[in-house]
């Protein structure tokens, strides 16, 4: 069932506790390099500030281990939200305490504040498995959320980067604030849009594109995807683990041996549901990886010393072509090491070829992370469908796993 968006609540007069996800890249002296997350939070924000609700946003910055550490500051965010706002946010530098309750309580309708880093409390990230069989950190846990919960009459959940967590501003909050209304926001709603119309209901050829490194980190996608999908292209090292199952020679190129048997179990389950697998037939590969480094182009085998940092110009070719007549497409993680140029070319490679196919009617989502910064730094993210602002959240969300701090709150 469809939740509750803000749209369906009266906010007017009602203190408005937001949860966004405002986890965004800072350069060595606390730059904002990306405002994406802000600027995606907006459409929420302004509908409850233009319904006179007085907002109370929190997030996390970085994984500041439970201490407060200025350059995980939120800080910059409050100045860069006034900015895109046009109006002051007001700054709590604590997320919770006497003074920043006053603060809330102060909030006229139409006011906004943005809450200290969560995670400059311990208490947010006590997991709730710990909380279980502890009741200490049970205790501690509830208590922090009850501070933020008192503060007001509304809950917003709008931080689709961070749904996969069990964080206390995510689970615990809403679960404290039981009885009064517990919305999703504008972002959220997309989102959730965006990825579950594609595992319900794709337009077919259905393609995923996989990349990064690590096979471990993608056997939930790959399973859940394959009896879904038409295509799986597999770009990155990960590919590497699957080749040498194969028995390719793979150089030195990265491999996960312990999960070799496990890719070769996915593959057999891909082939079982029909699922196509496409893997790199050529590959950029180096001696030694560094910029500038010489490289070559090894077709099938990679030599001893040498090692893979990107998809070969022909298996380019033959993903774009697997791409070209794709419906619904997924995507995520690079096809090389895309920060070191040019073995990025691959990646720049699919990115092209998502566009196409969606200038041609295709959906394309894009996961968070290097595959969006891709997109965006060939200036083709307005000819893509959607990208989420979740990397990890997108990941767990084609896996099939629920997210429990959705699940709480209320259905339309
Ligand atoms: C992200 O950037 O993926 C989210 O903000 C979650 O951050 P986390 O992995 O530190 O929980």
């Amino acid at each position: 069932m469809a939740k509750k968006t803000v749209a369906d609540i009266d906010v007017k007069g009602r203190k408005v506790l937001m949860r966004c996800d405002f986890n965004v890249p800072l350069d060595d002296d606390c730059n904002i390099t990306s405002d994406d997350r802000i600027v995606k939070a907006l459409p929420t924000i302004k509908k409850i500030l233009e319904g006179s609700g007085s907002l109370i946003l929190m997030s996390h910055l970085g994984r500041p281990q439970g201490r407060k550490d200025e350059k995980f500051s939120l800080a910059p965010v409050a100045k860069r939200l006034s900015e895109l706002l046009g109006r002051n946010v007001v700054f709590a530098d604590d997320c919770v305490g006497p003074q920043t309750s006053a603060k809330a309580k102060a909030l006229k309708p139409g006011d906004c504040m943005l809450l200290e880093n969560l995670r400059f409390r311990k208490e947010e990230t006590i997991k709730d498995k710990a909380a279980k069989e502890d009741a200490q950190l049970r205790q501690a846990k509830d208590d922090f959320a009850k501070e933020l919960a008192d503060m007001a009459d509304v809950y917003v959940d709008d931080a689709f980067g961070t749904a996969h967590r069990d964080n206390a501003s995510m689970y615990t909050v809403p679960m404290m604030m039981e009885g009064k209304p517990r919305v999703i926001g504008f972002l959220i709603e997309k989102e959730l849009k965006f990825l579950g119309d594609a595992l319900r209901n794709p337009g077919r050829p259905f393609v995923a594109i996989l990349g990064g490194a690590k096979v471990s980190d993608k056997i939930g996608v790959i399973e859940n995807l394959v009896s879904k999908v038409d295509r799986i292209i597999i770009g990155g090292a990960m590919a590497y683990t699957f080749l040498k199952g194969r028995g390719k020679s793979i150089g030195k190129s990265l491999c996960e041996n312990d999960f070799i048997d496990k890719g070769q179990e996915l593959l057999k389950q891909a082939l079982d549901a029909n699922c196509e697998v496409v893997l790199p037939v050529d590959h950029h590969v180096v001696r030694e990886l560094k910029p500038g480094a010489k490289h070559r182009t090894a077709v099938g085998d990679i030599d001893p010393g040498y090692q893979a940092v990107d998809i070969g110009p022909m298996a380019a070719e033959a993903y774009a072509k697997k791409i070209t007549d794709a419906k619904t497409i997924v995507w995520n993680g690079p096809m090389g090491v895309f920060e070191i140029p040019p073995f990025d070319e691959g990646t720049k490679a699919i990115a092209l070829a998502v566009a196409e196919a969606t200038d041609k009617g295709a959906t394309s989502i894009i996961g968070g992370g290097d595959s969006a910064s891709a997109v965006n730094k060939l200036g083709l993210q307005d000819r893509v469908s959607h990208i989420s602002t979740g990397g990890g959240a997108s990941l767990e969300f084609l896996e099939g796993k629920v997210f429990k701090c959705l699940e709480i709150l209320d259905e339309k």
